[in-house]
């Protein structure tokens, strides 16, 4: 690896700053009703933005400023505001990457907006989970508002998880039903019982994907976590948790041939669709209905997003979830949950960024990975270019094609410079300073892309005198989602991954969906190889319409009508994929 750039003094808050709060509702209150003649005006804005104004915990920024300057100067120095970098994503959703007010040069907690616009809860020691409040620290400023309804709902939920959580004596009353055999009739509590399948990348999107159902249907969200994810994620609800006692009978052993499954139960007249609406007896139901969402041909089951499908399943106390797909977006086809999604995600394309922000915090040790590689490697650059290449295995495409592909991409889009033939001094800046660094982050399991990226720029001056550093962190060549380390190592290169200024992603890869919307981008896109020749596309890469991530699999619509339709017609905030033609995705 080339030389290690000095560090710059960003140093981590101490947890004692961290858990610096603020110390009671006065202060809020006080600064609130300074405001509010102020944000009434803003109401001709729109409510929403009001909305969350109310909800931000401006009073950080505050303490030492008069409100109204701040306010005024708010309003007319929207991009560049110093303590005032909250300004610009409530009014003017920017899109990220356009702005270089960088929060990795910014570790004071006090411009540093640690609860992410309020979805994170206050309520944590910032020790036990390093992450938590430090991740936002070098993410830009999230494009995507936080609508005061989502924030309503996760508080709601936080409190309600530690009612029914582990350890409580309705989960105790709970797990007595469900060994008892049956179904209750009047439960306090309902649970969605995540196991993992496939991949970390896949992991991701399914556990928020079961999240957000957890949160439209009142269900407590607990995850199986197997060895290899011990401690992978922080747990992400104050007071309880969320893994899931070891005790549970049911984590092995579900497929799509299961009995309890309920495509099965469909089939064998254990449930009829249309009980949903009050018909029978739910105490007569199995102690349990097993959710089966993998994908097979890139489709879901039938039978698995229908309304009364939905009425049906809520009727079960208990659920096991076993999913390999972004699943949320096929919650958006079920018309009893469209209102709540409606007011909980104003921005549609914003349902995987805002949610994997709030839910997925690395473990300590993944974190530390993430750091140290972060400090050491990419924080002292001008400007961070992350490249993920993951070639697909059954997608076959030779090292030289893929590395064309992505020299083609960063080139023809400007995101790298080219190499001229010369190894002596390339041009010098025009202004006379110094050369502009640009770091690249490769991130993939084979070791080839980086050796020739670096040793091309290594050996080359640039056309524009810039200087092009390369790393890579790890090259494990195979993937090991058994092994817990690999998994330490391949998160902390997700974050590492969405803490770059641009992105380029490799198409269908579940583990660059993850990464581009955790850091609010779109991503350039490597475009798959054409599935007959197996030729490399003509087009290096596309920009996705939004920073969502694609759900693969979309689910049949056929339900109880004969006719199977594509809600891409019907649903206006929905398009295919620009990777996958049958997939669906959220956009705005
Ligand atoms: C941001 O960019 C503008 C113009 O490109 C420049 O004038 C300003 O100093 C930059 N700010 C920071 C914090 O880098
Ligand atoms: C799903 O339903 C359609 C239409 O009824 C049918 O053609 C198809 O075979 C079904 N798929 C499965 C896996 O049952
Ligand atoms: C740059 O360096 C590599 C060797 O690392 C070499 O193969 C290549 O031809 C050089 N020149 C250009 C224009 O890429
Ligand atoms: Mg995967």
């Amino acid at each position: 690896m080339g030389s290690v750039r000095a560090i710059q003094g960003e140093r981590d808050l101490s947890p004692v700053a961290e858990k610096r709060r603020p110390s009671g509702v006065g202060t809020v209150t006080a600064v609130f009703l300074l405001v509010l003649p102020l944000l009434l005006l803003f109401i001709f804005f729109g409510d929403q933005a009001v909305a969350s104004i109310a909800h931000y915990p401006v009073w950080q920024r505050m303490k030492s400023q008069s409100t109204f300057a701040l306010f005024l100067q708010a309003s007319t120095h929207r991009s560049q505001g110093t303590g005032l970098c909250f300004m610009p994503p409530l009014f003017v959703p920017q899109i990220a990457g356009s702005g270089n007010a960088s929060s990795s040069r910014n570790p004071d907690i006090t411009t540093h907006d640690h609860l992410l616009g309020g979805l994170l809860s206050p309520e944590f020691d910032a020790a036990t989970c390093l992450s938590r409040y430090q991740a936002s620290k070098r993410w830009k400023p999230s494009p995507f508002p936080v609508s005061p309804y989502l924030v309503e709902k996760l508080r709601q939920y936080e409190a309600n998880h530690r009612r029914c959580g582990p350890g409580t004596a309705n989960y105790r009353e709970a797990m007595a039903q469900l060994m008892s055999g049956r179904n209750a009739d009047h439960a306090e509590c309902k649970y969605v019982v995540w196991v993992p399948l496939q991949g970390l990348g896949n992991r991701m999107l399914s556990v928020v994907s079961t999240f957000l159902y957890a949160l439209l249907t009142g269900r407590v969200l607990l995850v199986h976590e197997p060895p290899e994810m011990q401690g992978l994620f922080c747990e992400p609800f104050p007071g309880t948790s969320w893994v899931l006692p070891p005790d549970f009978p049911y984590t092995d052993g579900f497929s799509a041939h299961t009995k309890e499954s309920y495509v099965n139960m469909l089939a064998n007249n254990i449930v009829r669709h249309d009980d949903g609406d009050g018909g029978g007896d739910v105490s007569s139901l199995p102690a349990y209905v097993y959710f089966h969402l993998e994908q097979i041909s890139l489709r879901l089951q039938n039978h698995t997003f229908c309304e009364e499908d939905h009425r049906m399943l809520d009727r079960f106390n208990w659920m096991v979830l076993r999913s390999d797909s972004y699943f949320a977006v096929a919650l958006f086809l079920v018309p009893m949950y469209r209102g709540e999604l409606e007011q909980m995600f104003p921005a549609k394309g914003s349902v995987f960024h805002l949610l994997g922000r709030y839910l997925l915090h690395p473990g300590n040790r993944a974190w530390g990975i993430m750091e140290r590689f972060y400090d050491g490697y990419l924080a002292g650059a001008d400007e961070r270019v992350g490249i993920q290449v993951r070639v697909m295995p059954f997608i076959p495409i030779t090292f030289e094609s893929m590395y064309d592909q992505i020299t083609r991409c960063v080139w023809e889009h400007e995101l790298l410079p080219q190499v001229t033939d010369t190894s002596g001094p390339g041009a010098m800046p025009s202004n006379g300073g110094r050369s502009k660094v640009k770091a690249v982050l490769v991130v993939s399991l084979k070791p080839e892309y980086y050796d020739k990226l670096h040793s091309v720029y290594y050996t080359n001056a640039t056309a524009t005198g810039e200087i092009v550093t390369v790393f890579q962190p790890s090259h494990d060549q195979d993937q090991h989602t058994e092994a817990l380390a690999h998994n330490e190592r391949a998160l902390a290169e997700i974050f590492l991954l969405s803490y770059s200024d641009r992105l380029v992603t490799t198409g269908f890869s579940t583990f660059g969906y993850v990464a581009h919307s955790l850091a609010g981008l779109r991503p350039w896109l490597l475009t798959l190889p054409d599935r007959n020749t197996m030729r490399p596309a003509e087009v290096a890469c596309v920009r996705p319409a939004s920073v969502e991530p694609c759900l693969h699999s979309a689910p049949p619509l056929v339900c109880r009508a004969s006719q199977d339709t594509d809600p891409v017609a019907h649903v206006p905030f929905l398009r295919h994929c620009e990777d996958v033609d049958i997939g669906l995705k959220l956009f705005d």
